[in-house]
């Protein structure tokens, strides 16, 4: 079993507090310039994508934040470094559970099956039309096994592989050596192949409401520049998606 002294982050030692408002909020302002990580037991104030709130039950999840400076890295190649992360957290759940059983929802929701057990939201600080600094926040579902009514596709590790008690630690250690070197070649390596054989339902039709109806898609994957493309089997007309904001994936 993994304790959190034998973890490291880019070679420093990683944080941990038993609560915060939120990883995230902590490392924004942080005045500190080399890459840290901390680990959260419990956010009183967890945020997801789009000011939503992100809830996690105290010790049960992995909720962890690290801050990351890029070099060179220009804004129009920041979804790269997304993309990067979220297959990171793919192949670290992979490693612990069996390969392929994790796929991600675009851009980066993390499923197992069908079920939403992790999300993570990057935030950049950009100068002159280059991303400075990174703040990534990763909430990933471990051991909770009830979930607010409205989170209806929620699920967690032990929800879906009941057998098993994770210990958290051990997660982080799968997935921090893959977030290194994401992160670290990420604004060299063009994902999209990777992404488009971990993104879930990928060349399947799949049901979305979008401009204000439901409809029956099919999933293109993601182009060169990280946007999504769906096709209409009727009209043969493709959509190109830069906002998750935008389509709303309704699961069956
Ligand atoms: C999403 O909406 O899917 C992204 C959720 C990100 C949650 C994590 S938990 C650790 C970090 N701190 C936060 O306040 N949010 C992120």
């Amino acid at each position: 079993m993994t304790s959190i002294s034998e973890l490291t982050f880019f070679d420093s030692p990683i944080y941990y507090c038993q609560e915060i408002d939120s990883t995230s909020d902590f490392l924004k302002p942080s005045p500190i310039q080399y890459p840290v990580l901390i680990v959260a037991e419990y956010q009183t104030h967890g945020r997801g994508q789009y000011g939503r709130n992100w809830q996690s039950e105290s010790g049960k999840n992995l909720c962890f934040s690290f801050q990351y400076f890029p070099k060179n890295l220009g804004i129009e190649n920041g979804f790269k470094l997304s993309q990067g992360i979220a297959l990171a957290v793919v192949r670290g759940i992979n490693k612990l559970i069996a390969p392929k059983s994790a796929f991600i929802k675009w851009p980066n929701d993390i499923l197992l099956e069908n079920k939403k057990i992790g999300g993570i939201l990057v935030e950049s600080i950009c100068s002159e039309n280059k991303i400075h600094k990174i703040v990534v926040g990763i909430g990933l579902n471990v051991n909770q096994i009830h979930f607010p009514e409205e989170l209806k596709n929620a699920g967690s590790l032990k929800d879906i592989i009941p057998n098993i008690t994770w210990n958290t630690w051990d997660i982080l250690k799968a997935l921090i050596p893959e977030i290194e070197k994401s992160i670290q070649i990420s604004n060299i390596t063009d994902y999209q192949t990777e992404y488009n054989q971990c993104l879930y339902k990928f060349n399947e039709v799949i049901e979305v409401m979008y401009l204000d109806k439901t409809q029956k898609l099919l999933n293109l994957g993601v182009d060169k520049h990280g946007n999504w493309r769906l096709k209409n089997l009727d009209s043969n007309q493709v959509y190109t998606i830069n906002s998750s904001r935008e389509i709303e994936y309704l699961y069956n």
